[in-house]
């Protein structure tokens, strides 16, 4: 596989922080940031080393989204492109590859497929651009003026922003990888899955108690941030009561087993029209084999683990929460947008002392629980 040179420690890559961009020198902070970026480049790569053969890149694994082979040139082009944007670069590496791998597939509709049909590059072909991409990159960060604090205005924040929509992309091909054929998935050592596998503890409702909210970043940040992350919101927050764990495999199994896929009234009219479609009768990465169930991972299926949380979409957690409020009387609901904030805060707390792993466990808690 490509760039393998680099000695990068398994640890290291999988777990790593985004630069603190006020503090440090410009000569350490050039460092951090190569090195961040070398991270980052290198978890993009192991994670398609989980592929067996030239195919599966060319394979649809979603119909609402284009071939691994777009994503693994997409996150070098925007490197480019944004560059580009912004001045620092005035040439383009590839320009055929620069536009074939600009745009993703977005805003459609889960009943809106898309069958146009893509001429895709040689796999090899692409991987040699990556590295001159690579190559390009480091250059720039060992070479481009560096002033602290690193801000908007810094050629340097275009190559965060390059490193982070990585980061983000890491994440989501690791979801197409899941949605293969298994066949045409190998589990390779970096990944290991959560070996807590067994009961889910019974879930109860806590109190949460009211207070004031403050959420938004200014300019001054010490973190790079998204466009849609400055700003500033306040609120003030009455109590409510949230449950103490996300909602388990085993929680989400007393819908199933009551036919929640096949009872219309627990579902919103877009709900009911997407289970028509998909004609799903369980979540999506359910496996049932007999009266055994199993759960896909992104290289294996494994015997259910009833206490890891339920992985749906907004649909589904909205009918549970009208099943589930059904069966205990009690109004429950996803937790509306000002509670979330809450729980941003958490995020925000958690990510400075303990990196960008543990913040991503912080977001999946926001977007699970149920609130009364
Ligand atoms: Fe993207």
């Amino acid at each position: 596989m490509e760039d393998k040179k680099d000695i990068l420690l398994d640890n290291d890559i999988l777990v790593n922080k985004s630069p603190i961009l006020n503090q440090g020198t410009p000569e350490e902070k050039r460092a951090e940031i190569l090195r961040y970026f070398q991270l980052t480049w290198e978890l993009d790569n192991r994670l398609y080393d989980s592929l067996k053969s030239e195919e599966a890149f060319y394979m649809r694994a979603d119909p609402l989204r284009h071939p691994l082979i777009f994503y693994i040139g997409h996150t070098a082009t925007f490197f480019i492109n944004k560059l580009i944007l912004a001045g620092v670069l005035n040439e383009r590496l590839n320009p055929k590859f620069e536009s074939m791998f600009a745009v993703g597939v977005d805003e459609m509709s889960w009943d809106d497929l898309n069958e146009q049909h893509y001429d895709w590059p040689k796999l090899e072909d692409v991987r040699q651009y990556r590295r001159q991409v690579k190559q390009v990159i480091e250059n720039l960060i060992l070479e481009l003026p560096l002033q602290m604090p690193i801000n908007w205005e810094s050629q340097f924040w275009v190559i965060l922003m390059g490193i982070e929509h990585q980061r983000i992309h890491i994440e989501t091909s690791s979801v197409l990888i899941r949605q293969l054929p298994i066949d045409e998935v190998q589990k390779i050592d970096l990944f290991e899955s959560c070996t807590e596998r067994g009961l889910a503890p019974e879930n109860v409702l806590q109190k949460v108690e009211a207070g004031k909210v403050s959420i938004g970043k200014g300019r001054d940040d010490a973190l790079y941030g998204w466009d849609n992350e400055f700003g500033s919101f306040k609120s003030e927050i009455k109590s409510f009561n949230a449950s103490k764990y996300l909602v388990s495999n085993q929680e989400f199994k007393e819908f199933v087993d009551d036919d929640g896929y096949g009872n219309e009234k627990w579902w919103t009219e877009e709900g009911w029209a997407w289970v028509q479609y998909k004609k799903c009768s369980f979540p999506f990465f359910w496996l049932k084999d007999g009266e055994q169930w199993k759960l896909r991972l992104m290289s294996e299926e494994i015997e259910m683990p009833w206490n890891w949380p339920v992985e749906v979409n907004y649909l589904e957690a909205k009918a549970f929460c009208n099943w589930k409020s059904a069966q205990e009387g009690k109004k429950l609901r996803m937790r509306p947008k000002r509670s979330i904030t809450v729980f941003t805060i958490v995020c925000k707390f958690r990510i400075n002392r303990n990196g960008s792993k543990r913040l991503e466990i912080s977001i999946w808690n926001i977007m699970r629980h149920l609130v009364r």
